[in-house]
């Protein structure tokens, strides 16, 4: 962080000033140190949404929202899907670099060790009723974890944090698994270390006891894909609410848990099952244009799911590779038949949405979300375990930016202030007083 100039806040009323420094980053837009507004000037900044906030400062993950661009400590998010595997992705966001091949075999051997979940945490999903989301089953058993895992939870120690960090990489499929397996009826399946990463997950969910699995690598290369691409996204809303638990001191279990609790919602992580509802529901590219209508009347709830974002202003870099992604995945996977109908209502609606002036006017453009659900239900996931599949890749990145805040020396609860706009102060009525 670099100071580069300072910025003049003056107070027009009263006309005292403060110089606030402004610190530039390695990309992106320079940030203005407000520290000294409230003690200087009396004043509290007003950010709803925090829009124009940075909350942190971090080496993690830079989004570049009006060139589109994605990077993961630096590296491109093209170059990674193409060349990398979840696992390493995994390793690069929470350590800072790639491994070099003694690093990466280590790691790989840690994180096999630690697949298997407490036979209890099973009984515990028993508890559920078969019919739960499995979304809110992974929010109460990834919170649950700090019940089992209790012998590693000292936020302050560093072997604790990294141990912590395994337990969550290596864990969050067998969780998500067995989510899926409890749901249907099925038995649990155990890992199997001798596969990859992404096929054991997959033989957790799809293998039954009574015969043998062998992933189909078209699957293993899809999924490893979309895991590769929702593995960090800087300080999005469930990133952000699991640095505001760990501020804290909460422990990382905790923080995981409330960052799935958040990513839930459909304006979040829930966007993938909403846009496989909301196609299916349009059902017919004639359609579609009724639809377009409804997403821009101001008085209809309805909105384009999987389209905007907050931070992309251009054609959001993960989408583009999943729109190529899915063209690739039905044409290799029998099941794209059947789901090519749901395909060219997407890619129609896009090229609709994309002429119309309100989305151009708006920079509106689909994200990660709008092609997602397609590979998703091209590899047999249904759909309400897909915002489970987001978070399960996703954890990678909320355990390394806790990580990466736990190690901060400068670390402060997070504590937003507010603009009090209630009652005025009054005093009590008794209630034979009251109207
Ligand atoms: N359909 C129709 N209009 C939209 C849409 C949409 N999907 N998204 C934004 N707008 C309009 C919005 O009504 C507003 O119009 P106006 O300026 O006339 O009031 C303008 O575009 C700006 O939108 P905003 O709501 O102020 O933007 P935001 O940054 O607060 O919200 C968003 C971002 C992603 C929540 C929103 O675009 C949205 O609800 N999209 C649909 C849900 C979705 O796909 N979510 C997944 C996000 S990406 C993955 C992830 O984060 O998990």
């Amino acid at each position: 962080m670099v100071k580069q100039h300072t910025v003049t806040i003056t107070d027009n009323a009263s006309g005292k000033s403060i110089e606030c420094p402004v610190y530039e980053g390695t990309h992106g837009h320079p940030v203005i140190d407000i520290h000294g507004v409230t003690k200087e000037l009396g004043f509290f900044t007003h950010d709803p949404g925090y829009a124009t906030t940075s909350s942190c400062s971090s080496t993690i993950t830079y989004i570049d929202g009006e060139k589109g661009e994605l990077l993961y400590r630096g590296y491109p998010i093209e170059q990674l899907a193409e060349k990398s595997s979840y696992l390493e992705v995994c390793y690069l966001l929470l350590y800072g670099e790639l491994p070099n091949a003694e690093q990466w075999e280590d790691f790989k051997n840690f994180v096999k060790r630690h697949t298997m979940v407490h036979e209890g945490i099973r009984r515990f999903l028993a508890g559920y009723r078969p019919d739960a989301h499995p979304m809110g089953i992974l929010v109460g058993t990834v919170g649950a974890l700090s019940t089992f895992y209790h012998d590693a939870l000292d936020v302050h120690d560093p072997d604790h944090r990294n141990f912590s960090a395994i337990r969550v990489i290596a864990k969050m499929p067998s969780i998500a698994a067995d989510a899926y397996k409890y749901s249907i009826g099925q038995p649990f399946m155990y890992p199997i270390n001798s596969l990859g990463f992404v096929e054991n997950f997959l033989q957790m969910m799809f293998a039954v006891r009574a015969e043998p699995y062998v992933p189909n690598p078209v699957a293993v290369r899809a999924l490893e894909l979309m895991m590769i691409l929702h593995a960090d996204h800087e300080q999005n809303a469930s990133t952000s609410t699991v640095r505001l638990a760990g501020s804290s001191g909460a422990n990382p279990f905790a923080c995981i848990a409330a960052g799935c609790a958040t990513l839930w919602g459909p304006a979040h992580g829930g966007a993938n099952e909403a846009v496989i509802n909301m196609l299916q529901h349009i059902g017919d590219p004639k359609t579609i244009p009724k639809y377009i209508e409804r997403a821009k009347d101001k008085d209809d709830p309805f909105r384009l799911m999987g389209f905007g974002h907050r931070v992309y202003k251009n054609y959001d870099p993960r989408a583009a590779l999943i729109r190529q992604a899915c063209h690739d995945l039905l044409n290799d996977l029998d099941s794209g038949g059947s789901l090519g109908p749901l395909f060219d209502i997407a890619r129609t609606l896009e090229s609709i949405a994309l002429k119309d002036d309100y989305f151009i006017e708006r920079n509106l453009y689909p994200n990660v979300d709008f092609y997602s659900g397609i590979i998703l239900s091209a590899l047999g996931i249904p759909l309400n375990m897909f915002t489970v599949m987001f978070a399960m890749a996703r954890s990678v990145g909320w355990i390394s930016q806790w990580t990466e805040m736990m190690e901060d020396k400068d670390l402060r609860i997070g504590r937003p202030q507010q603009l009090y706009v209630g009652a005025a102060r009054r005093d009590y009525v008794d209630m034979s007083g009251r109207k």
